[in-house]
C-alpha cells in the first residue's frame, strides 16, 4: 500500500458504535465496516481529506500526548488497515446509498461475531498499536481463504500423492546448500517441496531445540539435526501420513551417518502443534503457511511453543498483490503454494500481531508469474520476547550506537543515535538480546542493582536454560 508522509487521506462517511470493547465503524453505504479500539477509531475520525499523514501524526501526538515515533506507529498501522478495508482511501470517492442505521448495526454485529478469534494483537509481546480487529475485508479474506473446495483434506491428498511419487514440477525457487545434504538419503531430497532454506539462514547453535512445521519428507529436520548436534533436538510436525512415513523411514539412515539420533517426527497440525509451551528455540517452516486456510492460529502456535528470545525463520511464497478470489478457489494452485499466499505486508502484519518483533527479510527471490500476478519466495525472521515486568522504570537507559541517525522499535520507542533514552526493565532486556544485541549500550542505574528480568541466555551460553 503506497502511503508516505505527504499522502492525503480521505474517508467514507460512517457512523461509530461502541460495542463490547470494540468500536464499530459502519460506512453509510452498508457495504463496508471495521472494528477497532477507541484509539484506532479516534485516529480514523480525524482523517479529513485535507491533512497529510504526517500532519495527522502531529495532531494525534499532541492530543494523545504520545511521542512522535509512537504516534507515527499508531497512525500508520491503523491507517494501513483501514486502507486495506476500503474505509479510507488516497483519493476522494463518492459515498454509496445510505442504509438504515439499525440494519447496519445488526449486519456488522453479526459479521463481527462470525470472525474467528477477537483479532487483538498479542499484548504479552508489548505490541499494542491500534489495529483493525475485524472488518468486512478481513471477513471476506477469511471466507475466501476457506473456500468449500479447499481444506486440510485436499492439501493432505495433494502432498500424499507428492510423497508417493516425487513431483519435480512442484520444486523449487531456492535449493538447500549441497553441503547441508550429504547425510540425507535421496528419497528425502527428491521430495523437497520447499521454497527457501530457513534452516540454513537460522544460525543454529549446538544444543538448540528446533521445530520445522509442515516438515514433509523431513529435509529441514535432518539439516537441523546436524547443526544442533548430539545435545540438541530436531522436531518435525506434518499432517500427511505418507510424508511422515518417508521421514520416519529415513531417520535411522540419518542417525547412522551422523552418529547420533536427535530427529523426531510428529503427526499434527500447524494450527494445533502437538508440543508443550516454551520448549523450542527455533521454529522454521518452508513453504507451508500459505497452505493453511486460517493463518492466525499458525503464528499464535509458533509463539506459544517458542522459549523467550526464541526465533521463527519462515520461508514462504508471497504475492505482489492480494490474490484474487477466482485464483484462491483454484485447488491445484492452492496445492502449488500460489492461491493461499499472503502479500509480504500481510505476512509481516500476521507475525507482528502474534507478538514477533525485530522482523527482518533475510532473502527474497522471484518465483513465478501466474495469471499476470508475480509471486516471490521470501524468508523472514522474527523473535519472541514475552513481557515480564510491565513498564517498570528503574533508571536504566539505552543508547543506540548507529549506523542510522535514529531508530524506532515495534513499540514506538525512538532512539536517536548516541542519546541515552530511559527504558523499562523489559525493553532493556529485549535490547540486550538478538537481534538488537550490539546495537545498544544499556546502562544500569548507579545505585540499586535492578532485578534481572531477562530470560535470554547470552549468545555463547547454553540456550533454553531459563524460564
Ligand atoms: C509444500 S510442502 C513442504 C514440505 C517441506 N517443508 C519441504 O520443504 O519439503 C507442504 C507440507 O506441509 C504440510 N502441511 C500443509 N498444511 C499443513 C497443516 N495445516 N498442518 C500440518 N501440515 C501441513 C503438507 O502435508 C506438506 O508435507
Amino acid at each position: 500500500m503506497e502511503i508516505h508522509a505527504e499522502t492525503v487521506l480521505y474517508r467514507s462517511s460512517w457512523t461509530a458504535h461502541a460495542d463490547n470493547g470494540h468500536v464499530l465503524l459502519l460506512a453509510k453505504d452498508g457495504e463496508r465496516w471495521l472494528a477497532t479500539d477507541e484509539r484506532g477509531a479516534g485516529i480514523l475520525q480525524t482523517i479529513d481529506g485535507q491533512r497529510t499523514l504526517e500532519q495527522l501524526v502531529h495532531s494525534y501526538a499532541g492530543s494523545a500526548r504520545q511521542p512522535f515515533a509512537r504516534a507515527w506507529l499508531h497512525v500508520d498501522t491503523i491507517t494501513r488497515d483501514a486502507l486495506r478495508s476500503g474505509m479510507v482511501a488516497t483519493e476522494p470517492g463518492p459515498d454509496g446509498e445510505a442504509l438504515g442505521e439499525d440494519a447496519l448495526v445488526a449486519r456488522a454485529g453479526a459479521l463481527l461475531q462470525s470472525v474467528n478469534g477477537d483479532g487483538r494483537p498479542n499484548q504479552r509481546s508489548g505490541f499494542n498499536a491500534p489495529v483493525a480487529l475485524a472488518s468486512h475485508a478481513l471477513q471476506a479474506e477469511i471466507e475466501a481463504e476457506q473456500p468449500a473446495e479447499v481444506d486440510h483434506g485436499d492439501v493432505q491428498e495433494f502432498y500424499g500423492n507428492a510423497a508417493e511419487e516425487p513431483q519435480a514440477e512442484l520444486c523449487c525457487p531456492v535449493q538447500p546448500a549441497p553441503a547441508d545434504l550429504s547425510h540425507i538419503p535421496s528419497e528425502v531430497v527428491e521430495r523437497f517441496y520447499g521454497c527457501g532454506s530457513p534452516v540454513g539462514l537460522a544460525d543454529i547453535r549446538p544444543g538448540e531445540a528446533t521445530l520445522d512445521l509442515g516438515s514433509g519428507a523431513g529435509i529441514d529436520v535432518f539439516i537441523a539435526a546436524r547443526y544442533v548436534g548430539p545435545q540438541g533436538r530436531a522436531v518435525g510436525v506434518d499432517m500427511t501420513p505418507a510424508m511422515l512415513a518417508v521421514a520416519q523411514g529415513a531417520r535411522p539412515k540419518v542417525a547412522e551417518r551422523l552418529g547420533y539420533d536427535v530427529a523426531e517426527f510428529h503427526k499434527g497440525y500447524l494450527e494445533k502443534i502437538p508440543l508443550p509451551d516454551k520448549c523450542i528455540d527455533l521454529v522454521t517452516s518452508n513453504c507451508v503457511i500459505n497452505l493453511a486456510p486460517d493463518k492466525r492460529p499458525v503464528f499464535a502456535e509458533m509463539w506459544r511453543v517458542l522459549r523467550d528470545c526464541g526465533r521463527a525463520v519462515v520461508s514462504d511464497i508471497v504475492a505482489e498483490k492480494p490474490v484474487p478470489l477466482a485464483m484462491r478457489r483454484n485447488k491445484r494452485l492452492w496445492g502449488e503454494c500460489i492461491s493461499g499466499a499472503l502479500t509480504e505486508e500481510a505476512l509481516a502484519a500476521y507475525m507482528e500481531r502474534a507478538g514477533f518483533y525485530g522482523l527482518q527479510v533475510l532473502r527474497r527471490t522471484f518465483w513465478r508469474e501466474v495469471e499476470g500476478q508475480r509471486f516471490f519466495s521470501v524468508t523472514v525472521r522474527g523473535y519472541k520476547f514475552e513481557k515480564q515486568a510491565g513498564c517498570t522504570y528503574l533508571g536504566q537507559t539505552a543508547t543506540y550506537q548507529g549506523p542510522f541517525k535514529a531508530t524506532v522499535d515495534e513499540e514506538g520507542h525512538f532512539f536517536p543515535r548516541g542519546v541515552a533514552v530511559e527504558v523499562c526493565t523489559d525493553t532493556a532486556a529485549k535490547l540486550r538480546a538478538e537481534p538488537f544485541e550490539g546495537s545498544f549500550v544499556i546502562a544500569e542505574p548507579a545505585v540499586d542493582t535492578p532485578p534481572d528480568f531477562s530470560c535470554c541466555a547470552p549468545k555463547n551460553e547454553t540456550p533454553g536454560g531459563c524460564c
